[in-house]
């Protein structure tokens, strides 16, 4: 067999079964108790990118090992580094999974299980388009390195200082990585954008010990009041945040692109219902996509406080702990959005408690030159695999390490996704659909065939 898309189709089921073996690795990056599990992960993928024909090792970090194959036949060549990672969210909570987290199950079509589409699903199409090249031609038309990390969902501490420290080892000229979605079923797409980020826990201090709230109630201050009036705090009634400064290095976008966003098959009220939510709300003035695309957001994470187990206490608390994060869009920088946040609660905080922040990980929001050969070349297989054109979309979500890249590597970043909305990410019931994890590879495949052939020598 000498055509590596008819490799991709003899080997279907093969690949599937690989897939599922990685899968059933809990590699769950914010727990330390599958620290092993992520290793595991790491190790196994590598052994797949060897087997496949690339050489490649598995770097010790001070946290989860970064996997690192690369293929360099291709002299004069271009070269395309692959990013994706192979660590997966938490799974709870359990009780709301169909079929056990780890233990991928097909019905209807779709392959259940955490990191079937974030991002061990998508990441492996790269390493099965990878082999279909090699195991053909003995050859890829580009060389390649092949960049996977297994801290992506904790908010890659030690990937962003490994890319600045191996800049030669690094160096490329397009950065692939899938690892977002199409915006509808059968319509292809590439991403123009993604959010950054910005997390904190706010830590609400009262009294030294928790009090009886009818001995105390009224004189002391209640840390759970003074957490919820600075939550209060953060947004104005037209659903923009409140903090003084925050809209200041927000980027507006031009008319072209807000009118192609406008111009997407969108229905708020599928999608509101969809949801189950009986309204949807949000900044004044944007649409839902421009408000999950483009604009920036505030919203709380979590909360702790006082008693909530069954029945009644009546305590007055003595602390209160809330995480917040918001979504940043360009220019945006989480160290500013940390500034404004805390001159934003000293302003706000009334007295009787003290507040600290503590920041968890932030990442900067990253937007893409939607045109020249790299982008071309995706949009051509795109069209090859899926018989329509790719739209352009924007990506709520955060990928930290897009901006490094484009910075530190001088290269452009290609996000080509291939998971479809409603495919439960980092919830309950994450799936894929088995039909597009083929689909992905044959188009990665002949991504690689374009981008050999389009990108300068
Ligand atoms: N793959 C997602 C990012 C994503 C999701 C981009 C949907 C576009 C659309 C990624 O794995 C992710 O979940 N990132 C985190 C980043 C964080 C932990 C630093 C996120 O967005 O919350
Ligand atoms: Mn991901
Ligand atoms: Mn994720």
């Amino acid at each position: 067999m000498s055509d590596p898309l008819d490799f991709v189709v003899s080997q279907g089921d093969r690949f599937r079964s690989e897939l599922y073996d990685f899968l059933r690795i809990p590699s769950i990056s914010a727990k330390s108790e599958h620290d092993r599990d992520t290793r595991t992960a790491a190790e196994w993928l590598s052994a797949r990118l060897a087997a496949a024909g690339l050489t490649s090792e598995v770097i010790q970090t001070p946290g989860h090992p970064i996997v690192l194959a690369e293929w360099r036949g291709a002299k004069g060549a271009p070269t395309v580094l692959v990013y994706g990672h192979y660590d997966v969210q938490p799974p709870e909570p359990l009780d709301e999974w169909h079929s056990p987290p780890f233990e991928p199950t097909v019905r209807d079509g779709r392959l259940y299980g955490r990191g079937t589409a974030d991002d061990k699903g998508q990441l492996y199409m790269h390493v099965k388009a990878l082999e279909a090249h090699l195991a053909t031609r003995g050859s890829l038309p580009i060389n390649v390195v092949v960049l996977a990390e297994g801290e992506e969902e904790v908010g890659s501490p030690n990937l962003v200082p490994f890319v600045a420290a191996n800049h030669q080892r690094l160096a490329c000229d397009v950065v692939v990585i899938s690892d977002t979605g199409m915006f509808a079923e059968g319509l292809p797409s590439l991403g123009f954008s993604l959010r950054g980020l910005a997390y904190f826990e706010l830590h609400v201090q009262g009294a030294k010990g928790d009090l009886h709230s009818g001995e105390y109630g009224g004189a002391v201050a209640n840390p759970g009041n003074t957490l919820a009036r600075i939550i209060a705090s953060l947004h104005a009634p037209d659903g923009r945040v409140a903090i003084a400064g925050f809209y200041d290095d927000v980027r507006e976008w031009d008319k072209g692109t807000r009118a192609q966003i406008n111009g997407l098959p969108h229905d708020d009220n599928a999608y509101r219902a969809d949801l189950g939510v009986p309204a949807l709300t949000g900044e004044a003035g944007y649409g839902t996509l421009e408000r999950t695309w483009i604009r920036p957001t505030c919203d709380v994470n979590g909360i702790l406080c006082g008693y909530t187990g069954q029945g009644a206490k009546t305590v007055l608390p003595n602390r209160a702990m809330a995480k917040v994060s918001f979504r940043l869009v360009a220019d945006q920088t989480p160290a500013k959005v940390r500034k404004l946040l805390e001159a934003h609660v000293a302003k706000v905080t009334p007295p009787g408690v003290t507040v600290s922040i503590a920041e968890l990980h932030g990442g900067r929001p990253w937007r893409a030159k939607v045109e020249g050969p790299a982008f071309d070349a995706a949009s051509e297989a795109l069209e090859a695999s899926f018989g329509k054109k790719p739209v352009l979309m924007g990506g709520g979500g955060s990928i930290p390490v897009v901006v490094d890249f484009e910075e530190q590597l001088g290269a452009t970043a290609l996000l080509v996704g291939f998971s479809l909305p409603g495919c439960n990410l980092h919830a309950p019931n994450e799936w894929l659909s088995l039909a597009y994890f083929d689909k992905g590879i044959e188009t990665l495949t002949r991504l690689y065939t374009g981008l050999g052939k389009k990108l300068p020598r």
